[in-house]
């Protein structure tokens, strides 16, 4: 629990909203790209940034909306009409579990409630509820992309939630941002009202750059009109032998996903993954097998593992993107210390049906990419380009999201 304490406090100021690299281009309009810090919460592994009035929203990749329990939420807050466009966009996707609520709004429209509803989701605890849209006001630093330079606040279109809707999200959490790419998520709406690009860079603190130099690009795909970024990958490589899927050849589909802690792989990718890794760690860096600790499953006798400045010398995990590049997975993101002398390999079986994949039906992607492994890595969403760019781990560039010094971005 010592490393996990740790860096789980870490604060970061790092997730750079609808702004691009090398340089910060600022699109026509004069407004600028928002930058906001992140901090990981100890207790949920959850990522939340200050964005309304200083309180914090959780981050959630794959959410569409941005919703909250709104200090605006009050009798008087300001209603959007059920033949605004918004509440169109806001009521485009419905999750599985919302089809109930989303029954119900019709209701209030046909007897002449004149608001319009949303149906907000909590990606942890796998509720939804039923919310008026309203506009709220949210806050941020303008950046030039070197630097935060003066704070921002900006309207954006928000769903009210009830405070049970907080369920299982950190003390304190006003709410979720939602970053996925469709208009009424947060990096859309700054884009609208910063005069930007729809691009959103997020460097998640553990506890990452070399951001121009070696930022590898791979296109964006859509994959069952889910909201949320995903990626096409050929295969996975451990220890540079490709792991035998037996599977039928053709993509293999990643999603990311901030409010999953760990990277889930579905059963018919997990089994030879775990068996390749423990293969290659037990036989060839000599690592000790010990007694599972849940939720892992290949845990390691510490004292057997070698600490570099990129995390516990491990077999290296490669992700073959569809352009045969490799994005490397090193120790620091692949394997976590459970207690003083236990170390795990940090991906987890998905679950069907499990709170976070229940929306992908009996068709769920080979991997959805948690927040442990994409901590001090630097990805860029961007949606214009449809293309997702991926940093290899900072902690090469001797520095992490937590310490991250945008001059080396420019
Ligand atoms: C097991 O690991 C060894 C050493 O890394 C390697 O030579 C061998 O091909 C691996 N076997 C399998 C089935 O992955
Ligand atoms: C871990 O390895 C050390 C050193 O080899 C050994 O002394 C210790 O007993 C091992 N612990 C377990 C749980 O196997
Ligand atoms: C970032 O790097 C630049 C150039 O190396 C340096 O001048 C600046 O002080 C650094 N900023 C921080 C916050 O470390």
């Amino acid at each position: 629990m010592s490393q996990r304490q740790s860096f789980l406090v870490a604060v970061s100021l790092c997730l750079l909203l609808a702004a691009s690299f090398s340089p910060c281009t600022l699109a026509g309009g004069g407004g600028k790209p928002l930058i906001t810090p992140i901090t990981k919460d100890a207790s949920t592994s959850l990522y939340t940034a200050p964005l309304e009035g200083g309180r914090p929203l959780v981050l959630d990749l794959s959410g569409s909306l941005v919703r909250s329990t709104c200090v605006t939420c009050d009798a008087s807050h300001p209603t959007l009409e059920p033949y605004e466009r918004e509440c169109a966009d806001a009521n485009r996707y419905t999750r599985p579990r919302c089809w109930a609520y989303a029954a119900g709004s019709d209701d209030g429209a046909s007897n002449g409630r004149s608001k319009c509803a949303a149906h907000p989701y909590n990606p942890v605890a796998g509720r939804c509820a039923s919310g008026d849209l309203t506009r709220a006001a949210l806050s941020a630093s303008a950046t030039d992309g070197k630097n935060p330079l003066y704070p921002v606040s900006f309207p954006a279109v928000a769903s009210c939630a009830p405070e049970s809707l907080l369920d299982k999200l950190p003390a304190g959490a006003a709410g979720v941002a939602g970053l996925a790419p469709s208009d009424l998520a947060l990096p859309a709406q700054i884009a609208t009202t910063q005069g930007v690009a729809r691009k959103l860079a997020l460097c998640l603190p553990s506890g990452g750059q070399g951001i121009t130099s070696a930022m590898e690009f791979t296109p964006l795909r859509r994959y069952q009109e889910q909201p949320g970024y995903y990626i096409w990958i050929k295969g996975i490589n451990v220890n540079q032998n490709p792991v035998p899927l037996g599977y039928y050849g053709g993509p293999l589909v990643v999603g990311f996903s901030t409010t999953t802690p760990y990277t889930a792989l579905r059963a018919d990718v997990y089994r030879p993954f775990v068996q390749a890794f423990d293969n290659a760690s037990t036989s060839g860096f000599g690592m000790q097998r010990v007694a599972p600790v849940a939720p892992f499953e290949m845990c390691y006798n510490r004292s057997t593992l070698w600490s570099t400045r990129i995390g516990y010398a491990a077999p290296q995990i490669d992700l073959i993107m569809e352009d045969g590049t490799r994005y490397g997975v090193f120790g620091a993101n692949s394997l976590v210390q459970v207690d003083d002398g236990t170390v795990c390999l940090a991906f987890v079986e998905m679950k069907a049906g499990e709170v976070g994949y229940e929306h992908y039906g009996q068709q769920a992607p080979a991997m959805v990419m948690g927040g442990y492994q994409m901590e001090n890595n630097l990805l860029v969403f961007d949606e214009e380009q449809q293309q997702l760019g991926l940093s290899t781990l900072l902690l090469f560039r001797q520095t992490t999201c937590s310490n991250f010094n945008f001059t080396m971005a420019a």
